[in-house]
């Protein structure tokens, strides 16, 4: 099917022309109404009503300087844990009349700097970044230029920028210490890259956990690392099958990665949790639904992403904030189906 041409927008300058009067008359019936005679109101409304005008709502805002759009890059929006934060943050930002703009980094620096300045570009007055990576440099870097900056799911790596995130290495932790408590003494850890500082705190609680119980992380920990998606989990928990001595558990390192494993344990006939108990991580809303209900870290999603839109609202000195993650127990890993 021919798709028909792009009507061209009406411009401010095609309704001046329609209705008889200036562009700035028209300005005015718009943002001081007040102050034009009703007559020319009328001829310039009925103008805008002609030629389905729209204002530009950005082009106001910016030459205002009044622009309330907050841009958001996160790692995988098609990843419900992000989803998730995006509705905290629209939630709150909607509060005051702000807009936002969400785009996927997909762990890829090169991503996360073009959407960046994309964003820039657009004026927005703030962005909530998952960084790719450690290194802040091009954050602070916008932030001097006047954008505000909130580090998000992930403490700053530098003092200057605020942030909001939940203690990962106490969230595996969590998890850990209960497969321990479960008897279990070889555990698989599906793990994503340590460049994603979620993956290495999680790592990091992991071990805490182990050697806090008195017991060698090198004979109880097998680590894979994989992405950090449903496919991701298949493909490693293979990987973790044909270790020696086989894991009797597998933690993953999100919900989407543990489903996944799930998927490939039931084609592979294994039983969970009798033959391999299962934690994952994020407590997304399917994970309390799934067949066999998944043991799951719990992180106050909305909570993060309302908190990173208020801390760009009210702007203020830098202040980093850190939520406390909830381990959630089910069928999964022994608990109550
Ligand atoms: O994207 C990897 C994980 O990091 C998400 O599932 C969520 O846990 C975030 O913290």
């Amino acid at each position: 099917m021919t798709r028909s041409p792009a009507r061209r927008r009406a411009s401010i300058a095609d309704v001046a022309q329609h209705a008889g009067v200036s562009v700035g008359t028209v300005s005015n019936v718009l943002n001081r109404p007040g102050i034009v005679a009703a007559a020319t109101q009328e001829r310039v409304q009925a103008a805008i009503a002609a030629l389905s005008f729209v204002p530009n709502g950005s082009a106001r805002q910016l030459r205002s300087g009044s622009v309330t759009t907050v841009g958001a890059i996160v790692l995988d929006l098609t990843n419900p844990f992000f989803t998730d934060v995006a509705r905290g943050l629209e939630d709150r930002l909607a509060q005051d009349d702000w807009t936002l703009m969400v785009a996927s980094s997909e762990g890829r620096r090169d991503r996360e700097s073009r959407f960046l300045r994309l964003f820039e570009e657009h004026g927005v007055r703030g962005v909530a970044v998952v960084p790719s990576a450690d290194d802040a440099a091009p954050l602070v870097a916008l932030h001097e230029r006047g954008v505000g900056v909130v580090v998000l799911d992930r403490r700053s790596p530098v003092p200057g920028l605020s942030s909001v995130a939940v203690d990962d290495v106490a969230g595996a932790t969590l998890a850990t210490r209960h497969l321990l408590a479960h008897g279990h003494e070889r555990i698989a850890f599906i793990n994503g890259p340590h460049t994603i500082r979620q993956c290495a705190d999680r790592y990091d609680g992991v071990v805490a956990a182990i050697t806090a119980a008195g017991l060698d992380p090198a004979q109880v920990l097998v680590e894979i690392t994989t992405r950090l998606d449903a496919a991701g989990g298949e493909q490693a928990v293979h990987t973790a099958l044909a270790a020696q001595p086989r894991p009797t558990a597998v933690f993953c390192v999100n919900d989407l990665v543990a489903l996944g494993a799930l998927r490939t344990l039931r084609t592979e006939g294994l039983a969970v949790p009798e033959q391999v108990a299962v934690v994952g991580y994020d407590d997304v809303s399917f994970a309390s639904e799934l067949f066999t209900p998944l043991t799951s870290v719990r992180q106050p999603t909305h909570d993060l992403g309302s908190t990173a839109a208020d801390m760009l609202i009210t702007g203020g000195a830098p202040r980093q904030v850190v939520f406390q993650p909830e381990l959630v127990v089910r069928a999964s890993s022994g608990g109550e189906a």
